[in-house]
């Protein structure tokens, strides 16, 4: 595969309504990164690190240094994707300056290209604020995974009337607002379709229709390095857990029987 170019914001503007879709994945490491970025137009550093990386419970418990850290071991590796940077839990809900001084944090730590927040209708504030200074936002909605204790686990959304008038309110405004693309997640298929040809900025959908302008997965689920449960919208593309199990039961028997280091291992002096 020939070098692509570095994927801008204008490349993302004008994703819309395009015959080829956004190809999109998490990533928090530099390694990932160099070995995912010529297939990715957008890379994401998820807030799902928490789960993924740290084995936490849920994204609650993520912090502005960790999404630092992780931001800047993915832009280490150059990529010419266009990284997101999720902001975590607790960053950004008080006020919009609160929002802008974590955002102008993450993104001079990092250099990252964009942010990307919870919520549509209650954050419209925050996304005009951060938008009007220059922060790209990505408002995420749907299922929201900052908000999954507040209301009693993983829900889908879009089921009654009520959640899709609520779910088109959030698109029109965060659109209204300045954001730059919208994440769509967990949400009835037909509702998902109802928004992105609602709204004129792209939609990236994560268990929500392949209507969408995009489509993104979180990277441990579609290489099958996630042992425990994975939702319904996960495909998996490998079962790299398992090669994992085998290389180092295979390492475990030759420590063993000494077999491992062999002369190619071992410096003649
Ligand atoms: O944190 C994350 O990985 C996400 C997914 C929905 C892609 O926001």
């Amino acid at each position: 595969m020939t070098q692509k170019n570095r994927f801008t914001l204008n490349d993302i503007r004008n994703s819309k309504n395009k015959d080829s879709p956004l190809v999109c994945l998490t990533s928090y490491t530099t390694s990932m990164t160099k070995i995912i970025d010529k297939y990715c137009d957008i890379i994401l550093v998820g807030d799902s690190l928490g789960m993924v990386i740290y084995g936490m419970e849920n994204t609650l418990g993520v912090t502005l240094d960790m999404m630092i850290n992780h931001g800047k071991a993915v832009m280490r590796a150059n990529p010419s994707s266009f990284v997101i940077i999720d902001m975590p839990y607790g960053t950004y809900e008080d006020n919009p300056d609160q929002a802008y001084k974590a955002a102008k944090t993450l993104i001079d730590e990092t250099s990252c290209n964009a942010v990307k927040i919870e919520g549509g209708a209650n954050i419209t504030k925050t996304i005009k604020h951060l938008s009007n200074n220059n922060i790209p936002v990505m408002a995420h909605i749907g299922l929201k995974p900052q908000s999954v204790v507040k209301e009693g686990g993983y829900k889908v959304k879009g089921k009654t009337n009520q959640e899709i008038h609520n779910l088109l309110e959030d698109a029109k405004t965060a659109e209204k607002s300045g954001a730059f693309a919208i994440l769509i997640e967990g949400t009835i298929e037909h509702v998902s379709r109802e928004i992105t040809n609602l709204v004129n900025i792209p939609t990236v959908g994560i268990g929500a229709s392949s209507a969408c302008d995009g489509q993104i997965l979180v990277i441990d689920d579609m290489l099958g390095l996630n042992t425990g449960h994975t939702a319904k919208f996960v495909k998996q593309y490998a079962n790299i857990a398992d090669e994992i199990d085998k290389a180092v039961a295979n390492y475990s028997t030759e420590v063993k029987n000494r077999t491992f280091p062999n002369k190619k291992h071992v410096y003649i002096g």
